[in-house]
């Protein structure tokens, strides 16, 4: 299996605190995975309305918020980062949600090689890793090949909400999908559904502006 050659993500500090530790003990075996083989969403959540994926949980607060808020929805939390993991499932626990369940993949690679083509109604993208060094630009993940298959992995008529408090990276973004043909959207109001998350705050105590973009896959 071939996989990215480069990173789309910083590797961060592995300590995890003994709560997350715990939640990981307790659930992991039950609502995670690293996926071996080909995922079938509607076998996991054969009752959900719509199935959601959310790239880049990090520490997994608005994914947990958002599950709670549309508790007839499929939500699949992909993230590499453990002790984020954990944390989702500790708040999982808190907030008694059944209808999400956790991969620890690249979110690439698990597009490309383990789930089926217009399988996801939404995917939401939720600060990303800005990049800001031209020299990193390579690794930021929305690029045409990522455009590609966020546009094979959801349904017609699906979307991508993504969410971004570097300016430069909304540019780039808009610049990138608006270049697509598979889709069409720009910035949008940010929608109530989305809760503050501690690094989009830590972003505004920097003065930092946020922006939402939608695109419809066309
Ligand atoms: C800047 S953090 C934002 C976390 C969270 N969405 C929030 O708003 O607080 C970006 C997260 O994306 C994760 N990430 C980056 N590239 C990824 C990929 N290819 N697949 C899955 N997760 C990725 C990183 O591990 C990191 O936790």
């Amino acid at each position: 299996m071939e996989r990215p050659s480069n990173r789309s993500f910083r590797l961060r500090g592995t300590r995890i605190t003994e709560g997350q530790q715990l939640a990981l003990d307790k659930f992991w075996d039950r609502y995670g995975f690293g996926p071996e083989t080909a995922i079938n969403p509607q076998e996991v959540f054969p009752d959900s309305k719509r199935i959601f994926m959310e790239i880049g949980t990090g520490m997994g607060e608005a994914t947990a918020e958002i599950a709670r808020l549309f508790p007839e929805d499929g939500f699949f939390a992909v993230e590499l980062h453990k002790p984020g993991l954990g944390a989702l499932l500790a708040k999982m626990d808190e907030y008694g949600l059944t209808n999400l369940r956790l991969v620890e993949e690249d979110a690439r690679v698990l597009l490309d090689h383990f789930f089926p083509k217009q399988s996801l109604d939404v995917v939401h993208l939720y600060f990303p890793d800005p990049w800001p060094k031209n020299k990193h630009w390579k690794r930021r993940i929305v690029q045409d090949d990522f455009i590609a298959t966020i546009a094979a992995a959801l349904k017609p008529g699906g979307y991508i909400h993504i969410a971004t408090d570097w300016v430069p990276y909304a540019e780039w973004i808009e610049e990138k999908f608006g270049a697509s043909t598979l889709f069409t959207g720009g910035v949008i109001p940010k929608p109530e559904f989305r809760p503050l998350t501690r690094f989009e705050g830590q972003g505004i105590r920097k003065g930092h502006e946020v922006r939402d973009l939608q695109y419809f896959k066309k």
